[in-house]
């Protein structure tokens, strides 16, 4: 076994027994820091010099009321990431996108920012959020940044000074519009969050824009000195060392100036209004010019910070123009069209694929299926008696392609969406002002799971900020660690799989090869290691009987007639499976290697 591949599986090794102690004693004895950080020189050495590290990282997504508390007062902190950091090493995770914790109201649990360069006393202080980004540094993991562009608190300063007057220096900084008659919103633009997007302010007598809720008011990018001031707030955050920013709402940063009302669609939507289609405040181009602007910004700094927009584009053309003409613009767009395929269909994940392979930039979007916005991953793909299997089957695909894998706290031990029954306990007013329809994200915000404590070990208050779902008892981190068939011991196997096989981790131009393309139910594609030869066969069954499939992989220089399993769910009675003849359980996933 090569040298460098022995350290990772020593590291591996070394972090299963540490799983299986139990999670208060691994946090109170510290990893083995020096070999940690032979692990992550390691892990830098083995990517191609030229590439930057978010084409080969796995990116995690911490919901910080939701991950730890250290403070026991019911919601999550910083403190308590940091304390879980060595969990996220362990894991195999390379960096950590964590939802916004700037000072803020909390009307949306904090993409409502009342200050920019600050954190809410809720989560920690500024020292504790550098304290994390040094701690995670030591584990090889990167620090990225939620930034909310779109709209601030209506407590921002910025904007209590803009409502003020209408002749206050500040006032430039929103969208300000009179009514068009008397008690008449502007415009028929709708918030996304439901009702009018307009919300009058007797104080001047002017209506302001809010894109989401009437207390987010929208800043106006068109104002110079909004860019600037935004853009020295991201300043201030890489000057603290954070690697990137997950850029919120980005599609939304422009409207219509001559205000032209919005096409109307048929139907009502979950909150009562038409149905309208968003022409007019919605991906205007403007955008390009402030996402090339943020290009620079992040450029500026050693360590190739990344951009990571959020935006859910139609089509995979208008995806592809999010990286922008001269590569300038977005390094990794979050892909929402493979996100919510919402069904298990081999072809629809199969279409989706070959056209991220051929888009024109040549890009690598972000690619996820779970996100504090939207229901999990283990209902939404779950059949309702096979779902731990469809979990395994999800990750596999998520974490074998050749996008930029983005994981959502829990989904590793199979979380599931546990939603509200009660309106009066709805926490996300979505949910109130579209219930019974419309329930909420709470759901999909619930505490982590991480053992079978009083609490399940995420805090130590009798009431945490939502219910902690009975889903916890066997799904949690402490009992799954000690179950090999688990979903986390699967999810740790891949990730361990992507660490050390090159044909997985590296991008690689024409790295992915789609196979059986007419496959109604198996999705299966190749990943090739340009460089070794050695490819690894990845097979997955999207439906729930048992298939067989014939591959022919000699046209791509593949001489073996068997696939050798490196992973596998459930786990085939052979470890060599024949290429001509390849059984595939239902909702199977196999990963192997084929040369
Ligand atoms: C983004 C966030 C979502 C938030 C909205 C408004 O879509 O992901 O949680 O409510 O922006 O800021």
């Amino acid at each position: 076994m090569p040298k460098l591949r022995k350290l990772f599986y020593l590291a591996i090794v070394l972090g299963l027994c540490l799983s299986a102690i139990p999670a208060e004693s691994q946090r109170a004895a510290p990893l083995a820091l020096d070999l940690v950080s032979a692990q992550v020189e390691q892990k830098q050495a083995a990517q191609p010099a030229q590439d930057p590290w978010w084409k080969h990282a796995v990116i995690y997504e911490i919901y910080p009321r939701s991950f730890q508390d250290s403070n026991g007062d019911g919601v999550g902190d910083i403190n308590g990431i940091t304390s879980r950091l060595d969990y996220l090493h362990d894991l195999g995770i390379d960096a950590i996108w964590i939802t916004p914790m700037y000072p803020s109201p909390l009307v949306d649990f904090g993409y409502d920012v009342a200050y920019y360069t600050a954190i809410d006393p809720l989560y920690g202080t500024l020292a504790d959020f550098d304290h994390l980004v040094a701690e995670a540094k030591k584990r090889g993991i990167r620090v990225i940044m939620d930034f909310v562009p779109n709209h601030t608190s209506d407590e921002h300063p910025w904007f209590k000074e803009s409502r003020s007057s209408r002749s206050n220096p500040k006032r430039n900084w929103y969208i300000w519009r009179d009514a068009k008659g008397p008690g008449q919103p502007p415009n028929n633009w709708q918030s996304w969050f439901g009702h009018s997007a307009w919300e009058f302010d007797p104080a001047t007598d002017q209506y302001y824009y809010h894109h989401f809720y009437v207390q987010q008011p929208d800043l106006n990018w068109r104002n110079p000195e909004v860019r600037k001031a935004m853009y020295d707030a991201m300043r201030f955050w890489l000057d603290r060392g954070v690697a990137g920013f997950r850029v919120d709402a980005v599609s939304r940063l422009f409207e219509d100036p001559n205000l032209h009302d919005d096409p109307i669609l048929p139907g009502k939507n979950a909150y009562g209004d038409p149905n309208i289609q968003h022409k007019y405040t919605d991906n205007l181009p403007e955008i390009h010019d402030v996402l090339r602007e943020m290009r620079r910004v992040v450029d500026a700094y050693s360590g190739s910070p990344v951009v990571i927009s959020e935006a859910d584009e139609p089509n995979i053309k208008e995806l592809t123009k999010m990286y922008g003409a001269k590569d300038d613009e977005v390094q990794l767009p979050m892909d929402f069209q493979i996100a919510d395929v919402n069904k298990l269909s081999a072809p629809e994940f199969r279409r989706l694929l070959d056209q991220v392979e051929r888009n024109t930039a040549h890009g690598q979007p972000l690619f996820f299926f779970s996100n504090h916005d939207q229901p999990r991953q283990w209902d939404r793909y779950g059949d309702g008696v096979h779902n731990d299997q469809i979990a395994k089957l999800m990750a596999t695909l998520l974490l074998t392609t050749r996008q930029t894998p983005l994981m959502y706290y829990g989904e590793e031990i199979g979380m599931r969406t546990t939603l509200p029954t009660r309106k009066e306990d709805v926490q996300d007013p979505i949910g109130k002002i579209g219930w019974p329809q419309e329930k909420g994200r709470d759901g999909e915000r619930t505490p982590m799971q991480w053992d079978n404590s009083q609490g399940h070990g995420f805090s130590t208050a009798d009431r945490t900020w939502l219910p902690i779902p009975p889903s916890a008892e066997p799904y949690n981190v402490s009992a799954e660690s000690k179950d090999p068939g688990s979903i986390l011991s699967f999810y740790k196997g891949l990730l361990a799989l992507r660490q050390s096989e090159p044909a997985l981790r590296n991008m690689g131009q024409g790295s992915y090869v789609p196979l059986n393309r007419d496959d109604p139910y198996v999705l299966a594609y190749l990943r090739k290691n340009p460089a070794s030869g050695e490819s690894v066969l990845v097979v997955l069954n999207m439906s729930g009987e048992p298939r067989t499939v014939k591959l022919d992989l000699a046209s791509q220089g593949i001489k073996g007639s068997s696939a050798k399993m490196l992973i596998a769910s459930p786990q085939p009675k052979e470890t060599r499976m024949p290429l001509e003849h390849f059984v595939i359980a239902p909702f199977g996933a196999f990963v192997g290697s084929v040369r």
